[in-house]
């Protein structure tokens, strides 16, 4: 790969220069209160800043957060991550209440060297996620005025063909933060010549958003193991009855499909947590798979699955996991997404967590971060570099 690193940039001397860098601050919010509930993905991006700042550089941040609709919409507003970024940073983040207009100007301009600013969420405006070439180019024209140089430590986003992340590149001096790096490294591992067994553990809510990396792992893999919201398909397809389970009726056949071509590689759940209904204090008991009562729906794995499951990644010598296996924000049910994740760590293995909400669910349930190998900031990004695809993002590095 012929990527230019930060250690590349910052040989060349960045003091005075600036630097516009694209991160990935697309952190949970809550719902109610619009606080930032897990700050992984700011953290994440420091090492970078930090140098950059160490080394006199102005720093102009820009990132996308959530799926605003190419309009400002204040419940997106960066705002809260810009204070965040301060208090880690030990020094206040200019906020620019626009993309690219006044207060975005006269922010950039009015940086002294090694001060950062950021600009508020790109997907306030349209340019930035449009799929029309000529209005993401103006778009970026606008953003590739901020900088003398740019940084891509957005891994998160690197699966986008946007233009922070794919257009801006084309035309600034271009390389990699400390993050893309990290992540592509550890990454490559998975892909290259995996230490076996390599297990993989799938969770989440959509089998069709998972169906492509099930596709390119099957070859690869020694066990999948599916659980989360998905596994209710697949349970479907062997011919089991689901309740009001989360079904995706078009993709029984597909499943069926996966699990005969799959060597007997697919380990499903064999019992569930079933409840009435999707609350946390529903009423709710386990159950055998084969007996999931047509009213209630399931919303966790059960013990006897954890426990297999547990069996299989004990062995491991490589974990990949992307998805919990049930509603862990729910105490209720998250016992199966708990047992799961202290299995990965039990594990004699190198352990690689992909994905946002299985991240959170590592912080969220309190386990140690340190005893999985890498904690992923990328959910969709990192199973897209599973599958083999080609990253925009990444490719325009390489240009
Ligand atoms: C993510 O949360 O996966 C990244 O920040 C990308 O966000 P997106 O899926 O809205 O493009
Ligand atoms: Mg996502």
């Amino acid at each position: 790969m012929s990527i230019r690193t930060l250690d590349d940039l910052l040989a060349e001397g960045v003091s005075g220069r600036r630097v516009l860098v694209r991160a990935d601050l697309n952190v949970p919010l809550d719902k109610q209160t619009g606080a930032i509930t897990d700050d992984g993905r700011i953290r994440a991006v420091l090492p970078t800043l930090g140098a950059l700042v160490e080394a006199g550089a102005k720093v102009v941040v820009c990132s996308h957060l959530g799926r605003p609709k190419g309009a400002p919409d204040p419940q997106f507003s960066l705002g809260p991550v810009a204070g965040r970024l301060g208090e880690l940073l030990g020094a206040p983040v200019h906020f620019a209440t626009d993309t690219v207009g006044d207060s975005a100007r006269s922010t950039v301009a009015d940086l002294a060297d090694g001060q950062v600013a950021l600009l508020e969420n790109l997907r306030f405006n349209a340019g930035e996620t449009s799929k029309d070439e000529a209005e993401r180019g103006a778009f970026a024209d606008q953003l590739a005025a901020f900088g003398d140089a740019y940084v891509d430590d957005a891994f998160g986003a690197v699966h986008r063909k946007h233009a922070s992340v794919y257009d801006v590149p084309a035309r600034l001096p271009h390389v990699a933060g400390r993050l893309v790096l990290r992540e592509v490294e550890v990454l490559s591992k998975l892909t290259g010549d995996p230490e076996r067994p390599y297990v993989v553990v799938l969770g989440g809510s959509k089998v069709s958003d998972k169906l492509a990396v099930i596709e390119a792992l099957l070859p690869t893999v020694d066990r999948l193991l599916i659980g989360g919201g998905m596994c209710f398909t697949f349970l479907k397809a062997q011919g089991l009855e689901v309740g009001t389970s989360l079904l995706e009726k078009d993709m029984v056949e597909t499943c069926r499909n996966l699990l005969e071509r799959s060597n007997g590689k697919i380990l499903l759940p064999v019992d569930v947590v079933v409840a009435d209904a999707f609350a946390p204090d529903a009423a709710h008991d386990t159950v055998r798979v084969d007996g999931i009562p047509s009213h209630r729906l399931g919303l966790d794995v059960g013990p006897e699955t954890v426990a297999g499951f547990s069996a299989a990644l004990s062995q491991a010598k490589t974990i990949f996991w992307n998805g919990p296996m049930g509603v862990f924000e729910m105490p209720a049910f998250a016992a199966g997404t708990r047992g799961i994740a202290e299995a990965i760590t039990k594990a004699d293995a190198f352990s690689v967590v992909g994905g946002g909400d299985s991240a959170a669910a590592v912080r969220a349930l309190g386990l140690d971060e340190s005893s999985f190998g890498h904690i992923s900031t990328g959910g969709g990004a990192s199973l897209e570099y599973l599958e083999g695809k080609a990253l925009p993002g990444i490719a325009a590095l390489e240009n």
